[in-house]
């Protein structure tokens, strides 16, 4: 299996262009379910998670190409076309879904286009029980027949979905996006209460009014959709990952180094630029995306954050806070309030040196500014293992880190943009 070394001690320099959005291109993906006209998608980020997205839905019965690289970009701006004309199967087996969580974001698509749907619960994961109870009830609402037979969720609404008033006790990005999407073709009106406003979430309205849906209050959490009878295909371009670049503002931070963030989109990152200032980091706001500027790790002070839905701070970014906090000044109080077991990366970091106590939802870190030193290291979901990677580059000596496909699940060739502002860091093929 795949290791990244990095070498730490290096102060980042340079600028690191900001990929698609995964969590915004995995339900736009989903989206071409909804229409047998052709769906083209531009700035998709190549990552293991989209290629299990593709897989599913070329095992519904959709036909998809890729579309050539963005002009001079190199790498950026993956463009494919989706065309799922005939769908071939309602399924979504159990050996997919697994891989993925978010697959199950073909529910609400596929049970809306063609009045039934097969699809495995995902199960248990690392980063907590995360039940998909919200979906099912919300599809309910809108009319569906569920059972759950065999680890399998089978749904059923043989006359279409009609409209309806979904409340959702809790914010939740997935059961939001499925239950948008399945509106889109009720008969009637559905409207979303206590929706998640999460950026990735409107950007899939978007892109659905794009396609002929009647959606409003995007960007609110009432999500108001008068259902037609049809969508169609249409172009849409995804949006920059704001998890993706607040990470690499981090990696510049914790580094007392000086990166810009290409296409970064600041409106969609005010909470964590807000904390990151809180803790002496310099962002600006500049004509390609943001600047990220720090002093060394001795100007970072410690802060205390609090994990909540957009436009609070975002859960994705929690280990990677709590890393930069360990090399700060003062103590740090991070409190995960969205998933119960999202404290994976603490052992990790404690054995680089860290010092951070948990009790509950809390963690309480006790910054260090000549903390950290290098240690061989493993995580167990994908933003535990960047925040390793960060605390990789801020640390004396070499840090080896494994499962190297966590990182690839949501991470762009994240070797070749670190390095590319002066990292020490490479991959191990094994
Ligand atoms: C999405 C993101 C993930 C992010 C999370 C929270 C994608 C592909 N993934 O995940 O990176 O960490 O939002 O911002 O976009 N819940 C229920 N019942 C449900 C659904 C959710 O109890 O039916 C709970 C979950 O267990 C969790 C909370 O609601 O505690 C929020 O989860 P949710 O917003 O649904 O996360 P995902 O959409 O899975």
């Amino acid at each position: 299996m795949d290791k990244i070394r990095i070498r730490g001690g290096q102060r980042l320099e340079g600028q690191i262009p900001i990929s698609g959005a995964k969590n915004a291109a995995l339900p736009l993906l989903a989206a071409c379910l909804l229409t047998d006209e052709t769906l083209v998608l531009r700035n998709l980020p190549h990552l293991a998670d989209i290629a299990t997205m593709t897989h599913l839905l070329a095992q519904h019965g959709a036909e998809l190409s890729m579309a050539g690289e963005h002009p001079g970009g190199g790498h950026m701006g993956h463009v494919l076309k989706l065309c799922a004309a005939h769908i071939a199967s309602t399924e979504a087996p159990y050996d997919i879904v697994r891989k993925m969580r978010a697959s199950v974001l073909v529910l609400g698509p596929l049970l809306a286009r063609c009045g039934q749907a097969r699809v495995s619960l995902p199960g248990g994961c690392a980063i907590g029980t995360r039940p998909v109870d919200m979906h099912i009830r919300g599809l309910e609402t809108l009319g569906a027949e569920i059972e759950l037979d065999d680890g399998y969720i089978v749904a059923n609404a043989p006359d279409g979905l009609q409209g309806g008033v979904v409340v959702f006790p809790t914010v939740s990005v997935g059961a939001t996006e499925n239950m948008l999407m399945a509106a889109t073709l009720a008969k009637g009106e559905v409207v979303l209460e206590n929706a998640a406003r999460e950026p990735e979430v409107a950007d899939l309205a978007n892109c659905l009014n794009q396609m002929g849906a009647r959606i409003e209050g995007i960007g609110s959490d009432t999500l108001r959709i008068q259902g037609v009878a049809r969508l169609s295909g249409t172009d849409y371009s995804v949006l920059p990952d704001r998890i993706e670049a607040a990470t690499y503002a981090i990696a510049a931070a914790i580094t007392g180094g000086d990166v810009e963030l290409l296409g970064a989109q600041s409106e969609t990152m005010e909470a964590v630029i807000a904390a990151l200032e809180q803790a002496k980091v310099t962002v600006e706001r500049t004509d390609c995306g943001i600047r990220v500027r720090a002093d060394g790790a001795t100007a970072l002070e410690g802060i205390d954050v609090t994990t909540a839905p957009y436009p609070g701070f975002p859960t994705d970014l929690q280990a990677q806070m709590m890393t930069l906090m360990t090399v700060a000044n003062g103590a740090a109080m991070i409190t995960e309030t969205i998933f119960e077991n999202r404290f994976q990366h603490v052992p990790e970091l404690m054995r680089m040196g860290a010092d951070i106590t948990v009790k509950g939802a809390t963690a309480m870190v006790r910054g260090d500014h000549d903390g950290l030193h290098g240690a061989p290291v493993m995580a167990t979901d994908l933003r535990a293992s960047v925040s390793l990677v960060l605390a990789g580059l801020a640390a004396r000596g070499e840090t080896t880190i494994n499962r190297v496909y966590h990182l690839d699940r949501g991470y762009e060739r994240l070797e070749e943009k670190l390095s590319g502002c002066g990292a020490d860091i490479a991959r191990l093929v094994e």
